[in-house]
């Protein structure tokens, strides 16, 4: 009780806090596109499309949300439940939409009200077209309804495909239209709802979805293999007409390479959900998917059953170095420096080319707090020596236009892997199976009698990733293994499909931007 009684002069101090805070606003909403006060970093959640397709019920969704939350995963971050098509029974004679009430015999509001009893969020499906994919009643001409349906609802979360668009697509603009009229329809719901376009690329939605949406996917569906082409899916560069389905990762990897900086605060290149745990990729490439997805600011949607949750699975998409990364509140995505293919490679020469199988790759990415991410990606079968040069990882920070020392070479850097730390799979497998103790106390793990810091698992819920980095907690920076020094190098030996990642952090401050020669503002 003593700790929420204010003194008045305490109360009134606070009252003067609190009156900055619209300034703070305003200041933010500036570099916000859309302004739902939505994803701030890319959204996580969970989506039954990859694992179940049609096969849903509301059963399924609040044993998985259950789940989500025993295993921990909420608490990382994993915060919509998101039902994907088929949940429809059409519309009623005034018509509205209605669930199928065999799927769903208490409505959607119940599943709504159960979810945020558990502190998550709930995600919905429709399409910009007459009919969804699987040929429910779509929302094209009904997005006011709709809108007002799902917010009535309790929903707080809007997957919005692009099935039976009745051939209102083939430029930018009448995309932009279609897609804005439920952007203005949840708007006007006066319900916060999370808006994610699902137009599989189409139309480069990275160029006119940021200010009508939190996220847009950028290619056709994923599907849960490394590499394999796959004629459904026939383009293998970011401009399609055909998107199509059955994308490799190393597809979509390849496709969002190119513009990797049009997601940013408030709105996301989505790489679409994951496939971690659905058994069609090694280890070595879950991790990699999952990398890369963070690195580049998609959405982290797990798309796989989680009631048979692995222990291996659970340890990939609970890594808090990694999570950390996506999370980053200066919300910015590493792009490629460099791609050298075994050809290219012979001749020592490289090329920053599109994909080619085999090839190995290098990426930067500036974090918050003036930390970098890089990672060196192997797409070839083989085990390889990699590494990157000062210059390769500061490409951006070196190229100043100017003859002015850059002080990002001349000061040495602490690294740390991002998958050292990975949780132990007898940690993953005793909280899998209910009898993970962790009631020991403050940051301990005693799970075999010794006490040891927790480094594989970090709760956001308890403190944000932002807190958390900003204390330097251990379990985000991920393991030191070395330091780069001026004109050294950072080097991994990568396992074929694999990729290792690393968190640079400067020994030294680096001299604040304004006190540097500015380099040519990035044209976006
Ligand atoms: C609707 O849009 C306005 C203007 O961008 C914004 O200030 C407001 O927060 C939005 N409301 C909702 C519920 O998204
Ligand atoms: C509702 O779902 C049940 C069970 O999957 C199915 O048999 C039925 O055809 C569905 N009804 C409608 C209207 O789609
Ligand atoms: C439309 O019909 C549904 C189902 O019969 C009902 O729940 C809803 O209240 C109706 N809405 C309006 C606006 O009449
Ligand atoms: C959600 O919690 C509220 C408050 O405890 C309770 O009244 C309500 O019945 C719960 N809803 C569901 C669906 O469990
Ligand atoms: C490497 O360069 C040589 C000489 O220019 C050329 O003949 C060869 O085709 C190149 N190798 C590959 C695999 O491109
Ligand atoms: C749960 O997993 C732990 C770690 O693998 C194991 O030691 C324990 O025997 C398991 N317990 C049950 C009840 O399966
Ligand atoms: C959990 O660990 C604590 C501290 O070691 C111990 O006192 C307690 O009995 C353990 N609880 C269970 C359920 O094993
Ligand atoms: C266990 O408890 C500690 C201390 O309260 C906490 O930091 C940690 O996130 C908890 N969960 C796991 C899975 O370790
Ligand atoms: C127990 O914890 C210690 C301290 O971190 C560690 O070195 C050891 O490997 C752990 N043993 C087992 C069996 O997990
Ligand atoms: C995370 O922290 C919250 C708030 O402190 C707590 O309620 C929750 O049980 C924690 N979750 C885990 C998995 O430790
Ligand atoms: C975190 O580390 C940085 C640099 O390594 C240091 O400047 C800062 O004081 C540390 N913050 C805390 C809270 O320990």
């Amino acid at each position: 009780m003593a700790r929420f009684s204010f003194s008045s002069r305490l109360a009134s101090a606070a009252a003067l806090l609190l009156t900055s805070i619209p300034q703070l606003h305003v200041a933010q909403a500036q570099q916000i596109a859309y302004q739902n006060g939505l994803g701030l970093t890319p959204q996580m959640g969970w989506d039954n499309w990859n694992a179940f397709g049609c096969d849903i019920s509301e059963e399924l969704l609040l044993e998985t949300a259950q789940k989500i939350v025993d295993y921990g995963l909420r608490d990382v971050g994993y915060h919509y439940i998101i039902l994907d098509d088929c949940w429809s029974a059409g519309r009623s004679d005034n018509g509205t939409l209605q669930p199928n009430m065999t799927k769903f015999p208490n409505g959607m509001a119940y599943v709504a009200d159960s979810l945020h009893n558990m502190s998550l969020g709930f995600g919905m499906y429709s399409s910009a077209g007459k009919l969804t994919c699987a040929q429910y009643a779509g929302s094209l001409g009904m997005e006011k309804q709709d809108a007002m349906t799902f917010a009535g609802w309790g929903v707080d979360y809007l997957k919005y495909d692009n099935c039976y668009n009745e051939g209102q697509e083939g430029n930018s603009m009448i995309s932009y239209n279609r897609y804005k009229a439920m952007s203005d329809a949840l708007n006007a719901t006066g319900r916060p709802i999370f808006y994610s376009i699902c137009n599989w690329g189409t139309d480069y939605p990275w160029n006119w979805a940021p200010t009508i949406a939190n996220s847009w996917r950028i290619a056709g569906d994923i599907y849960d293999s490394f590499d394999r082409p796959d004629t459904r899916c026939p383009c293998t560069t970011w401009d399609c007409k055909l998107p199509g389905f059955h994308c490799s990762v190393m597809n979509i990897l390849n496709k969002v390479a190119a513009f990797t900086d049009k997601g940013r605060v408030g709105g996301w290149n989505d790489l679409d959900a994951l496939e971690v745990g659905n058994s069609g990729m090694t280890d070595d490439e879950y991790k990699l998917h999952m990398t890369m997805w963070a690195l580049f600011k998609s959405p982290l949607i797990l798309g796989t059953d989680i009631t048979l949750l692995s222990p291996s699975t659970l340890s990939i998409i609970a890594n808090p170095a990694i999570l950390a990364i996506s999370q980053d509140p200066a919300g910015k995505a590493a792009f490629r420096v460099w791609e050298k293919s075994p050809a290219l490679v012979e001749n020592n020469t490289y090329s920053t080319d599109l994909y080619t199988v085999g090839s190995t790759y290098f990426f930067t990415g500036q974090l918050t707090g003036g930390d970098f991410v890089i990672a060196f990606l192997n797409a070839g079968p083989t085990t390889q020596p990699m590494s990157a040069t000062m210059n390769d990882i500061f490409v951006d920070q070196v190229t100043t236009g100017s003859s002015a020392p850059v002080p990002y070479l001349s000061v040495s850097w602490d690294v740390h892997d991002l998958w050292a730390n990975r949780m132990p799979d007898s940690v993953a497998s005793s909280i899998l199976n209910g009898t993970f103790n962790n009631t020991s106390g403050a940051n301990t793990d005693m799970l075999n009698g010794t006490a040891v810091p927790i480094s594989y698992y970090y709760n956001s819920t308890h403190s944000s990733y932002e807190e958390g980095l900003a204390a330097n907690n251990t379990a985000l920076l991920g393991k030191k293994v070395g330091v780069l020094s001026p004109g050294g190098k950072v080097s991994a030996s990568v396992a074929g499909h694999g990729v290792a990642a690393y968190r640079l952090r400067s020994q030294t401050m680096i001299p604040s931007a304004s006190k540097m020669r500015r380099r040519k503002r990035d044209e976006l």
